[in-house]
């Protein structure tokens, strides 16, 4: 099947030129986003391979429909970036990759918070300098403090296992659909917000809908421990960036990690180094001492890629040889 890629790196057409030869799809690698002006890129390819940051929208949706799109190939788990219902409308396709490697993703989680708490970006820099002093890189043991994991689907499971078995974290949870094995491990459950205000370290893994945007705003720090802190490997807008300025500014939040950000389509994945960057609320976050920002780097492993190649080009051969689409996604909920 032609497949028109957008958003490509060099990594992409590497691990999906090494896994196409059982496919043998024709992939057309685009570097532009998808985006409402960039859709006729796609035109006379019914397919169309999508990452986080395109941006599916209405307009795009009815932009690809009308140069014959008929599947839209996610090569991620999320799918807050395509607007479901115009695809149904439009008879287009959705699917993804459920899951390409959740260790991936809790893995880093836990690296992040271990440097946050042990200040280790502050020392690499440090000791760059010849600066081996250990005065203001004070951190605090993981063993025996209380992690609240927000969402324990796949990435949030795997880091309550790590954090109780690895650390001896105590670990609260809230989903509305509690992993009863994570309870018999001695996960307790609750509502966000109390599991929010109980914790030392909040870790975010839940999808952003309605219901998760601006998780923590400026009240739900104000309603935590005061200097507790937050890692967020999910989706940037489950988190108020400029609440987050004001709490860390207070000393009310004590840390921030964040692999994502919800501005972060203009500036992620791309080299801005010799760029003005117009963003005043990231370079704001990157001026504290005591937060910790990579640009959506979690789920960047061998394993991962190879995961993600294979499983969007199984959906791909799936779709053209008319069979049912595992992997869907619908306005109506997901399959796979
Ligand atoms: P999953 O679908 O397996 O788990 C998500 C969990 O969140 C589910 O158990 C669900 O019931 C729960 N949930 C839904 N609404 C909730 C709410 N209001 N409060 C608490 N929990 C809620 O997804 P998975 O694979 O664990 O991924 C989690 C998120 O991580 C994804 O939605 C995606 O946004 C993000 N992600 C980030 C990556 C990165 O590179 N930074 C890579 C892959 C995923």
């Amino acid at each position: 099947m032609r497949v028109a890629m957008f958003s490509t790196k060099p990594y992409d057409r590497r691990s999906f030129e090494e896994r196409n030869a059982p496919h043998g799809h024709e992939i057309t690698y685009f570097e532009p986003r998808l985006s409402a002006q960039t859709a006729s890129l796609a035109d006379g390819f019914p397919a169309v391979c999508l990452f986080v940051n395109d941006e599916a929208n209405a307009a795009a949706i009815a932009r690809l429909a009308q140069g014959g799109t008929k599947l839209i190939a996610l090569r991620c788990a999320g799918f807050n970036n395509v607007d479901l219902a115009a695809a149904e409308q439009h008879g287009i396709a959705v699917a993804r990759v459920p899951a390409y490697s959740p260790h991936a993703v809790a893995e880093f989680t836990v690296g992040l918070m271990l440097s946050l708490v042990r200040n280790i970006h502050r020392a690499y820099q440090r000791t760059r300098d010849n600066n081996f002093a250990l005065d203001g890189l004070l951190g605090f043991d993981l063993h025996g403090k209380t992690v609240g994991v927000v969402g324990t689907g796949k990435i949030g499971a795997i880091v309550a296992r790590i954090l109780l078995a690895g650390f001896g974290c105590r670990v609260l949870a809230s989903d509305p659909y509690p992993d009863e094995a994570l309870v018999a491990l001695g996960v307790r459950y609750g509502e966000p917000r109390a599991v929010i205000a109980a914790s030392d370290l909040v870790t975010l893994h839940c999808p952003l809908t309605p219901e998760t945007h601006h998780l923590l705003d400026a009240a739900g720090f104000a309603r935590m421990k005061r200097g507790a802190m937050v890692v967020n490997t999910s989706r940037g807008a489950i988190l108020d960036a400029e609440a987050a300025i004001e709490a860390l500014k207070s000393g009310q939040l004590g840390g921030l990690a964040i692999d994502v950000y919800e501005q972060e389509a203009d500036l992620f994945f791309e080299d801005l180094s010799n760029e003005i960057i117009q963003d005043d609320t990231l370079q704001r976050l990157m001026m504290f001492p005591n937060v910790l920002v990579t640009g959506h780097q979690a789920f960047f492993t061998r394993e991962a890629l190879e995961n993600i190649a294979d499983t969007t080009l199984g959906n791909i051969t799936a779709f053209a040889r008319g069979e049912a689409l595992e992997n869907a996604v619908t306005a109506a909920g997901t399959r796979g």
